[in-house]
This record gives C-alpha cells, structure tokens and sequence, in this order.
C-alpha cells in the first residue's frame, strides 16, 4: 500500500505580468526538488502564461534568465484597458480550465491575472491558492488594491509574507485555518541568484564609475498624469546633480515620456541615464551596488530590503509596511521637497536607521508552500 504512487493532482501556475515571472521561478524550483526528493508523488505541475506582458525583456528573457519551464499554454492576452484585459483572460483561461482540469490554480501577486484566474477557479470550483496574500495598501483608488482583497476574498489557501498580512486577512473574516505565514517566494528566488550577480557586466555596460542610484517608475499615479510626473522629476533635477541616475524605462512609462514635456525635461538632463527594461540578473547586479534606489515598485521595496539598499518610495502608501519598519525602505511620498530632504540625509549618510531581513525571509518560503499544498491536496 505504502509504495503505491499518490493520485495525480496537476497544479497551474499562473503568471501574467514581469514580477509573477519572479515568483513562479521560486515555485517551479520548489515543485522540482520535491518531486525528486519524492518520485512517486502524483504532483504536476504547469506554467500559464496569460500574455498580460509580452515583450522579450519584461517576459521571455525571465523564462530564461530563471530557469522557468516554457508555458504549458499562453493565452496571448496582450495589453487593453483593465476591465477587457481581466475579462479577456477569465474567458480564454476558463475554457483551458473546463478542458484540463487542473487540481489547484496557483496565482501570486496581484496583477490583473492573479485576479482574473481566481475569479475563474471559484467560479469552476476549483481550489485557488494565492501566495503573497493579505498585503494591504488600503488605497482603492490602486488596481492592484482591488486585485488582492478579490483574490483574497476567493481564494481557499493564502500564502503570506509578513504578520501584518495574517492579521490584515483576520480583520477581513478570513478563515485563519486558511492563512500560511510562509515568508516571501520573491526572497527565495533573489538569495538562489544572488550568487550569480558578479556575472553581469551591466556597470561596464553603463559606463559606471563611481556611486549612482536607480530608478524605477511605472504606476499609474505616478506617470499617467504629467503634474505628478512633473513634481517627481524636479526632485529628481535636483539629486542628479549629486549623483548619477540609472533609469530602466518600464515601457508604460515610456510612452508617457515619449513627445511630452516631461520627456523633453528628463532627456535635458545630463545625469540620468534611461535605458531598456534590465534583465533580472543585470537589475539585482545594479540595485546590489546603488547608494540608492528610488521606487514605486512593489517587489524592489522587499529586495532593497534584503540587499541593505536604502529605498525611497515615491507612493504615500505601501502595501509592504514590513519593509519600512525592519527594513531599509522610507515612504517619500510624491511631493518633491520631501524626495529630496530624505535623499539628501542618505546620501550624506546622516540618520539611517538600522534595518534587518524580516523573519522567514531566508530563502524556504517555496518549500514551505509546497510542503502545506501537498498535505492539503495531497499529492
Ligand atoms: C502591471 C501590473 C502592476 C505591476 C506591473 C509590473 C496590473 C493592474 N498592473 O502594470 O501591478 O506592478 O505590471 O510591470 O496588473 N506594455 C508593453 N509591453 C509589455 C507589457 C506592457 O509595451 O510587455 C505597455 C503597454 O502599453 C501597456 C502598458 O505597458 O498598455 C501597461 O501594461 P499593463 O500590463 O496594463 O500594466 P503595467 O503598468 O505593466
């Protein structure tokens, strides 16, 4: 009895937009060494790429880069206004899932995908689990906001990253049977990495000497409205006179850059250097080395705090309060004046609190996630 293979039980891994790719690789690798560490497990398991990103650079050299298996099926969403772009992979990905069957659709994050094959699974009434569950910016004027109290809503197994996100889904009437605190996968898939860095010449590449910072921006309150680009860009006129500013243009932003005032602005000044979205070991490899990062990203906030970087986060909120209370992130808001003061007080080095990695940071979140899903599914 003891030897008999378990029952299959096939998983979907959904993956949609450039930071889910980050996840998955932790997921795949976890799914890996557990299937050889146990051969006749029935665990399967298949990456879904709903197509919500698309270009080489934010999608296929992440496939590559993080040893991710190709896509089982790509559904070719591509981009359009949120509501057709969610409805569009809910309708291509439920007819996938009434064919296929799988055991449990896995989602991360929170973009429209994670939405969309949630949605799909409660609907068809398969299990769904959400890793990096129950983060909370309390701001529903953001998309992703949304994305995560929908999924959490409807999800049957919540993966966290950090206390505050159990206690965030409790106050929401969630089961707390259901919640798993079990560190972050992004984390995972950084300290696997980490080690390789030195290979990237992308300082050379940028013709980078001394001390410089990066920057990355791509939210909707940041750049869709050319004032709040504009306010960010005069503290950001005034720090590159100080340092040199390495730019990664998020191709959302660099259509709004593209012909604009704000675009004529930035390319007037000399210290900031735009380039083409980074691969994921030339980006680690910069952040690794920066004085400091300025962000409104959500999974740089979680790495700078791994790193030791110190990050500023141009947003009012942040749904990763963790980073800011243990870890080397400060909330700068979107107001210039503030950008710049605390700029200045890191740059100059002067009153930089002392920070540590969050607890369950360590590198085993997969594992974890892995060994919960195969006693609750059981495979
Ligand atoms: C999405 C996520 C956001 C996440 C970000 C990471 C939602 C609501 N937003 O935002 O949470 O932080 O991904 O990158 O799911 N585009 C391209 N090539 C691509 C992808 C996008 O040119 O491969 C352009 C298109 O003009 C598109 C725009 O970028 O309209 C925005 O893409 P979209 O996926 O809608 O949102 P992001 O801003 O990327």
């Amino acid at each position: 009895m003891k030897n008999r293979p378990s029952p299959r039980k096939k998983i979907f891994l959904i993956g949609g937009a450039r930071p889910n790719f980050v996840k998955i690789a932790a997921l795949t690798r976890a799914f890996t060494s557990f299937k050889k560490a146990h051969p006749k497990s029935g665990l399967r398991w298949q990456v879904i790429h709903t197509g919500q990103h698309y270009d080489f650079l934010m999608v296929k050299s992440f496939f590559r880069d993080l040893d991710i298996p190709s896509p089982y099926i790509d559904l070719n969403v591509g981009s359009s206004p949120h509501g057709e772009q969610t409805a569009k992979i809910i309708s291509r990905f439920e007819k996938v899932v009434l064919h296929e069957k799988p055991d449990l659709i896995l989602v991360v994050g929170d973009v429209n995908s994670t939405l969309a094959c949630s949605l799909v699974g409660v609907k068809v009434g398969i299990p769904v689990a959400h890793v990096e569950s129950g983060l909370r910016s309390f701001d529903r004027t953001m998309p992703e906001e949304i994305n995560r109290r929908v999924t959490d809503a409807v999800a049957d197994y919540l993966f966290t990253t950090c206390r505050d996100a159990d206690r965030n889904l409790i106050k929401e009437g969630i089961d707390p049977k259901s919640i798993f605190f079990v560190g972050n996968v992004m984390v995972d898939t950084l300290l696997v990495n980490l080690p390789k860095v030195h290979c990237s010449n992308i300082r050379k590449r940028l013709g980078l000497g001394g001390d410089y910072a990066v920057l990355t921006l791509h939210r909707p309150s940041n750049v869709d409205q050319e004032n709040d680009f504009m306010e960010i860009l005069k503290a950001l006129e005034h720090i590159q006179r100080c340092i040199t500013i390495i730019f990664p243009v998020h191709p959302r932003t660099a259509r709004r850059i593209k012909g604009s005032a704000v675009g004529e602005k930035m390319l007037g000044l000399q210290n900031i250097k735009l380039t083409s979205p980074l691969r994921y070991l030339d980006f680690i490899a910069l952040v690794n080395g920066a004085k400091l990062v300025l962000t409104d990203s959500g999974g740089i906030q979680e790495e700078t705090t791994m790193l030791g970087v110190p990050c500023l986060t141009l947003r009012d909120n942040t749904e990763r309060p963790v980073t800011i209370n243990q870890g080397s992130n400060f909330l700068a808001g979107r107001e210039s004046g503030n950008i710049i003061r605390l700029a200045d007080k890191i740059l100059s080095r002067k009153g930089i609190k002392k920070f540590k990695k969050p607890t369950r940071w360590d590198g085993r979140a997969a594992d974890r996630i892995v060994q919960v899903l195969s006693k609750k599914i059981g495979f």
